[in-house]
């Protein structure tokens, strides 16, 4: 999709397909008043009709013809319910965008004009309504047939969105839209490594698409190989990928945006690229959706690639911890016991917890960039689903300012995260008789527990956990990578320049 902004004299138009916001009681704004003016009155004399109905995001499309009397300047309109000029929130604003662009991608027009951002969003400026609709716009295009071999042809013609805006919106505007396509490629980089299949998807392809990446971003990137990942002593990540066949990989990922001296942010993703559980085998039943389980590394990805789309002036560096979790006769049991990078001795009494099996190493080795901050990312635990769903991810962190921060770029992205406790009790269940601690703890509060196993290893910087089982993917008919939280990861880099 083409993004740009242009200012519009309505009169000038010719064929045009437009995108207008209506307002409570038929109120027409500013854009809407202009074309209905241009045309007789002929959206008043829609609205008059009754089928635009009252709620906020109901579209209407009316089509335009000239008479020998009016030369008419457009051939479609897409009209499109909003709140009242001040009411309107981002939610509702985001739903009213999705449904006006869905309409238009409906019909054969190849691009649209849009006027949507007149309505006020409270507490948003132009940037974010701009950006909003580019992510949006991008969101309703995307496909998830690269893998068949019957392609249908292109569902959608729309090629092209324009927004509407005055000169004194223009800095804004292009603010908008630069972060939006930054962050919506990002988020199509995560949704592709997420939805490709286990046989392809493996640690070594993550390691090669890390790469590609880092060159056409100017980011540094080193893929470590079994025996580098031995040499560093991650004995808890190898235990987890000597079932299988596919090798692992630790991939590392430096974009220097900011001061030379300044301390990075760390993202630490979990790569699973197939939970099988192990010899503590998983049931059969959508199992195919552990192909997902890399979801948090893919974010990792995609987040790095739009902070270096968007050059921001911050030091940023991606680790991910790639393998595949598979029984075999060289798996781990459950009862073995293995050294982690930090000298602790796990007992794993299930193989199916491998998440954090491998985080742990992560979090150990991360520590040699002096972070400042590290977030790490995981399609941690089923139970993280039973708590919270698929709308929020869960936010385990002991430090209040960096839970405010990432809850605050979540809430302004619309990918949002909720605070989930961390305390000491809760560590209790993960005592061992035999190693310094055991993987798992009771199945009561398993999301907590397993954050609070990573904790014992998050140590010397500022820690967050992001458990994104429940929103890194869509079960069901629309089952895919959802891309998130790039939003939320690349938001909170934004903001952090912005302090
Ligand atoms: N990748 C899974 C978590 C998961 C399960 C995410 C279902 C989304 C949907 C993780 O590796 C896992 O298997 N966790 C176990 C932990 C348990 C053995 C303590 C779980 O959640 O069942
Ligand atoms: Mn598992
Ligand atoms: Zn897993």
């Amino acid at each position: 999709m083409q993004f740009s902004t242009k200012t519009i004299a309505p009169e000038k138009l010719k064929k045009a397909s437009i995108l207008l916001p209506i307002y409570r009681n038929d109120r027409l704004g500013v854009a809407a008043a202009t074309f209905d003016k241009l045309t007789g009155s002929l959206i008043a004399r829609t609205l008059a009709r009754g089928d635009l109905a009252a709620k906020v995001g109901s579209t209407l499309l009316v089509h335009g013809f000239s008479t020998p009397s009016q030369a008419v300047t457009f051939d479609r309109l897409v009209l499109v319910r909003m709140e009242g000029e001040q009411a309107t929130n981002k939610k509702q604003f985001t739903e009213a965008t999705r449904s006006g662009l869905r309409h238009m991608i409906s019909t054969a027009a190849t691009e649209t004009i849009s006027y949507l951002h007149e309505a006020e969003v409270s507490s948003k400026d132009l940037a974010w309504k701009i950006r909003c609709q580019v992510m949006v716009s991008n969101e309703l295009t995307y496909r998830t047939d690269q893998w068949k071999g019957n392609r249908e042809a292109d569902a959608s013609k729309l090629k092209a969105v324009q927004f509407a805006i005055d000169k004194e919106g223009s800095a804004l505007a292009s603010k908008g839209l630069k972060e939006g396509i930054a962050i919506s490629a990002g988020v199509q980089t995560a949704k592709d490594l997420g939805n490709a299949p286990g046989n392809v998807c493996t640690p070594i392809y993550l390691g090669e698409r890390a790469k590609q990446i880092g060159k056409s971003n100017k980011i540094k990137v080193q893929v470590l190989n079994e025996k580098q990942i031995k040499a560093l002593g991650m004995g808890s990540f190898l235990a987890v990928a000597q079932g299988s066949e596919q090798p692992p990989r630790l991939i590392v990922m430096e974009y220097k945006g900011g001061p030379a001296k300044q301390a990075p942010v760390a993202l630490v993703g979990k790569g699973i690229t197939f939970d099988t559980g192990g010899i503590s085998l998983k049931p059969g039943a959508e199992m195919d959706e552990m192909k997902f389980d890399m979801c948090g590394a893919a974010s990792v990805l995609g987040t790095m690639q739009a902070v270096a789309d968007l050059g921001l002036p911050i030091n940023v560096v991606g680790v991910v911890v790639a393998a595949e979790n598979m029984p075999s006769g060289k798996a781990i049991k459950p009862g073995d016991i293995v050294k982690s990078m930090s000298g602790q001795t796990i007992e794993i009494l299930n193989t199916d917890a491998e998440g954090r099996l491998i985080l742990c190493d992560a979090l150990t080795y991360v520590a040699r960039f002096k972070p400042s901050t590290v977030i790490d990312i995981a399609t941690l635990t089923g139970a993280c689903v039973i708590a919270l769903g698929g709308h929020h991810s869960g936010l385990f962190t002991a430090n209040e300012t960096l839970s405010n921060a990432l809850r605050s770029a979540g809430d302004s992205t619309g990918d949002t995260c909720w605070p989930m406790p961390l305390d000491e009790e809760y560590h209790e269940g993960l005592k061992s008789n035999f190693a310094d601690m055991a993987n798992i703890a009771s199945r009561a509060g398993g999301a907590i527990t397993a954050a609070c196993f990573l904790a014992k290893f998050a140590k010397g910087y500022d820690w967050a956990h992001l458990d994104i089982a429940g929103t890194a993917w869509k079960s069901g008919a629309a089952k895919g990578g959802t891309g998130r939280p790039v939003p939320l990861l690349t938001q909170y880099l934004i903001d952090r320049c912005a302090k």
